[in-house]
């Protein structure tokens, strides 16, 4: 593989509400962040994704863009904007900044003046259509929140196309001058000196000529006319080509439905590269169907095959992005982990089951500390426009409320949403206000940063080191992928290598013990074992009772 700046990154992701509060009004923001800078640098990270700090209603937090060229008073100012960068980049840390182009806010001016009339010439920024004769939308079409994807007015006597929230209209891609704002936009943050973007849900910008029916589906029908449009890669190279290969930058774009040959396709090196990197959703549904409400039990085959499965196809071709948490999924312990009596130890065996893998690894503020679902038991306590409408809809279908509450509880993304536990102080350390803008996690007293850098033995402390170790040794970033044990219902196993070096993963996914014997041809020796999350004894280790979520890594050359 090719090796650039942005592969070696390691990348963390804040969510500027529920960060850090300076101000004390509640909401976290810019100068919380400025005040966490060395925490973030001395964790390990380089490199900060910056959810949308942009002015917005807020019906989808930030997701819904009212003004694409200034930050919203509820997090600062340009001004603390740019001493953001500033601080940020004097750490060696660089800023990515959310773009959702996909749609803006129903308040940001261009739609507001695009509903006065059909000549305005804003109109055609959105997808406004005459509705079929007996007052049905245009088309079939399903938000992705749940609910109609197209909302009527009267005044125009026309209905547009919102994919996700009705107060996030679609931007019509298809107009030039929409294009020519998107570029304009782009420049406006890479001149002040942001070093790229996190492009949301990027693949969905070209819709299907038309706007056919979907196949009849409650969730996201249509999809198959927007997943993947006809003019996806002409906007995406005429975005590189006259901004972001101008600029020392990198991009990571947001795709739901995403497979491995559709990423190569996007993002495979060369002169027909469109993006850096994707993120893809597919080792998120190890335990659910495509959206984290259609629950099943985890199955760790499933979070196996997929993560092997990316790190093969990609390799050589196409740089790999690494997850386990973002704000748009519950907290990772509660779903793939143990988060009462195993917290610590599968918070640490889950840090190395992706962390060890080869492709740029995100993570996401609280991760670090091994954060978990708050379980909010009703739904008026919950702030997340999907949690919401997926109630609203799974009502309309019959489902109790309970039943509903206890779907909600671990897959609502207000989960992951939850501010910062900082220290065991009177609001989490997160505010000084006497009530934050959303309920902090009761766990506070005993999850926090502040005794996790007290304690030698911490996620947190077990997170610096494993980002340490993948710094000092580029097997990690770029060594091949090879899995072992396949079929084991327990343990994740895998090795990489590069350059005459042997990375050799054990993952046990377990909550019980369980027998471990290495696989034929590996030898395992204590010596070359770098890290682990129990204190393993000098034994043999090509045999061994693994503990419960027991993880070890050996490094060979
Ligand atoms: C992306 C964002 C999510 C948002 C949606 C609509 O999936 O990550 O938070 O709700 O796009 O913008
Ligand atoms: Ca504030």
């Amino acid at each position: 593989m090719s090796k650039d700046f942005y592969k070696d990154l390691i990348v963390y992701q804040i969510w500027p509400r529920s960060f850090c509060d300076s101000n004390g009004d509640g909401i976290g923001d810019i100068g919380g962040i400025i005040s966490k800078l060395d925490y973030i640098k001395d964790l390990g990270a380089d490199a900060i994704w910056l959810s949308p700090v942009y002015p917005s209603p807020n019906h989808d937090y930030g997701y819904d863009i009212a003004d694409y060229m200034d930050i919203s008073p509820d997090y600062g100012t340009l001004d603390d904007f740019k001493t953001l960068l500033f601080e940020a980049h004097r750490r060696g840390i660089k800023i990515i900044m959310d773009l959702v182009i996909n749609h803006t806010s129903n308040e940001h001016k261009w739609f507001i003046e695009s509903k006065k009339s059909e000549d305005n010439p804003y109109h055609d920024y959105y997808f406004w259509r005459k509705g079929k004769s007996d007052k049905k939308p245009p088309n079939n079409w399903k938000s992705t929140f749940a609910g109609p994807g197209w909302t009527y007015d009267e005044h125009l006597d026309k209905w547009y196309l919102h994919l996700f929230a009705v107060e996030q209209p679609d931007l019509n891609m298809d107009n030039p001058k929409v294009r020519k704002e998107v570029k304009d936009i782009m420049r406006f943050w890479l001149d002040m000196g942001v070093d790229g973007f996190r492009e949301d849900v990027i693949t969905f910008i070209s819709k299907k000529e038309g706007l056919p029916d979907g196949f009849p589906i409650p969730v996201a029908c249509g999809i198959e006319h927007y997943k993947k449009g006809p003019h996806l890669h002409e906007y995406l190279a005429e975005f590189k080509d006259d901004v972001l290969a101008h600029y020392d930058c990198f991009t990571v774009g947001e795709a739901p439905m995403m497979t491995p040959e559709y990423a190569i396709e996007l993002t495979a090196e060369g002169k027909d590269q469109r993006l850096n990197m994707m993120f893809h959703f597919e080792h998120m549904q190890a335990d659910c169907f495509i959206t984290d409400f259609l629950q099943r039990p985890f199955s760790l085959k499933k979070y196996k095959s997929s993560m092997s499965k990316w790190q093969k196809a990609l390799y050589g071709k196409a740089w790999n992005t690494l997850y386990l948490e973002n704000h748009d999924h519950p907290r990772i312990i509660s779903r793939y982990g143990d988060d009462k009596k195993y917290r610590v130890e599968s918070g640490k065996m889950l840090a190395v089951s992706y962390l060890c893998q080869g492709g740029t690894p995100f993570i996401y503020q609280g991760q670090e500390i091994g954060m978990t679902n708050i379980r909010l038991p009703e739904i008026e306590m919950y702030e997340d426009v999907a949690t919401k409408n997926v109630y609203k809809m799974a009502r309309g279908f019959g489902l109790s409320d309970k039943m509903i509450m206890s779907l909600a509880k671990k897959a609502s993304r207000d989960n992951a949403r939850t501010p910062v536990q900082w220290n065991d102080s009177k609001n989490a350390g997160f505010t000084a206000a006497e009530k934050p803008w959303f309920h902090i996690n009761p766990n506070y007293t005993e999850i926090n940063v502040e005794s996790d850098l007290e304690n030698p033995n911490s996620i947190l402390n077990f997170y610096k080191k494993l980002i340490k170790l993948r710094r000092e040794n580029p097997v990690f970033t770029y060594g091949n992928f090879k899995e072992h044990m396949e079929n084991s219902k327990d343990f994740y196993v895998y090795e990489r290598n590069l350059d005459g070096k042997k990375l050799f993963v054990i993952c046990s996914f377990s909550n019980k013990a369980v027998r471990f014997k290495a696989p034929k041809g590996i030898n395992l020796e204590y010596e070359n074992l770098i890290l682990a999350n129990y204190n393993s004894r000098k034994t043999s280790d090509n045999e061994f009772t693994a503990k419960p979520y027991e993880a070890r890594v050996y490094l060979f050359g």
